[in-house]
């Protein structure tokens, strides 16, 4: 079976974007492949997040990835720095990457704009890390989201260079798998195109019924339908959206057949959509803090995916080791 692993920020909480983009996308993978997951906790130090927030923010992404049906017997899910292996495998990385190439990637451009203080070493060999993640694995195929296409760029030229300079065949190329390619997309509420957190339009998967009616009702909407079967504004094709998603065809149908017909009443169609997402939100935010509470299993969950990480990284570092000419 085909190699996957993939790397989760563990920043802020999951709204439905996420979930019906990356989680899904994971959820589904780890019946098709050889599935890992891992928390990027490395990765997060370019901020220099405070050390109390760090286990706590592991914790809240592993609960809520679990709570939507990450099976750790199925993929191993893990914490980025519970696999010390990574490091060796970053540092002989980096002696093959040039300085000059990974100036030019845009993520380390942004952040060097965004945080001109703070441009570290760690956040221009982002990508390296990153391909370490990988490349310890030797997997075969990266889901990952279309703003990580340079860093896969870059994974990939770290493995085709170290096959190049030592003469082997050793590491796959890893390929993007882009879940957006088969992902939902989720519309905003408020009349943005797009459900994401710098938006600030999230419904989350921790909201409770309350907060998610609320959001749900203060939905951006217009005068309401003028002609029959007349195209639907983007706004109010971003609310069938959310229909199509969280109920049924009949009821999908019903709604579809009043705009035709001239007969739709907004605050009707919102109360649906506002009581089937309730429904289906609810059961995940019950599992969400039901894992979140039991801190016993979050860690024997990471310990046990660690050591699967570990054995598989070893292994990798142990031949990479005798490639380069090291003792093992
Ligand atoms: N850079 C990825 C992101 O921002 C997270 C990540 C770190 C990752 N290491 C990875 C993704 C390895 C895939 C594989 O989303």
């Amino acid at each position: 079976m085909e190699k996957v692993v993939s790397g989760i920020r563990p920043t802020g909480n999951l709204h439905l974007g996420n979930y019906f983009g990356a989680v899904r996308s994971f959820v589904k993978m780890q019946d098709e492949y050889d599935c890992m997951f891992f928390i990027a906790d490395w990765h997060s130090l370019t901020t220099h997040p405070k050390p109390g927030d760090i286990q706590q923010s592991a914790r809240t992404i592993l609960a809520e990835y679990l709570a939507c049906g990450i099976d750790p017997k199925k993929a191993p899910i893990y914490v980025q720095s519970d696999v010390p292996e990574t490091l060796e495998l970053y540092l002989y990385l980096n002696m093959n990457m040039y300085l000059g190439e990974l100036e030019r990637v845009t993520t380390f451009k942004e952040k060097a704009r965004k945080q001109p203080d703070n441009v570290n070493a760690g956040l221009l060999t982002y990508p390296t890390l990153m391909a370490a993640d990988i490349l310890q694995h030797r997997a075969a195929k990266v889901p990952v989201g279309k703003d990580q296409e340079q860093n896969m760029e870059q994974a990939r030229k770290c493995a085709r260079r170290f096959n190049n300079i030592y003469g082997v065949d050793f590491f796959p190329e890893p390929q993007n798998f882009y879940f957006s390619d088969q992902a939902i997309k989720i519309p905003g509420l408020d009349g943005s195109g797009k459900m994401g957190k710098s938006e600030g339009n999230c419904i989350y998967l921790r909201d409770d019924d309350k907060t998610i009616r609320k959001k749900v009702m203060k939905a951006v909407t217009d005068a309401g339908p003028q002609e029959p079967n007349s195209p639907r504004p983007e706004v109010i094709e971003n609310l069938f959206t959310f229909l199509r998603i969280v109920s049924s065809p009949e009821v999908y149908a019903h709604f579809d057949a009043q705009w035709n017909d001239c007969t739709l009443r907004y605050g009707d169609l919102k109360k649906q959509i506002a009581e089937d997402l309730c429904a289906m939100v609810a059961p995940i935010r019950e599992r969400i803090e039901a894992f979140s509470a039991d801190v016993d299993l979050l860690d024997r969950i990471a310990r046990e995916g660690a050591e699967v990480a570990r054995a598989s990284a070893a292994a990798t570092v142990r031949e990479v080791r005798k490639i380069i000419g090291f003792r093992v």
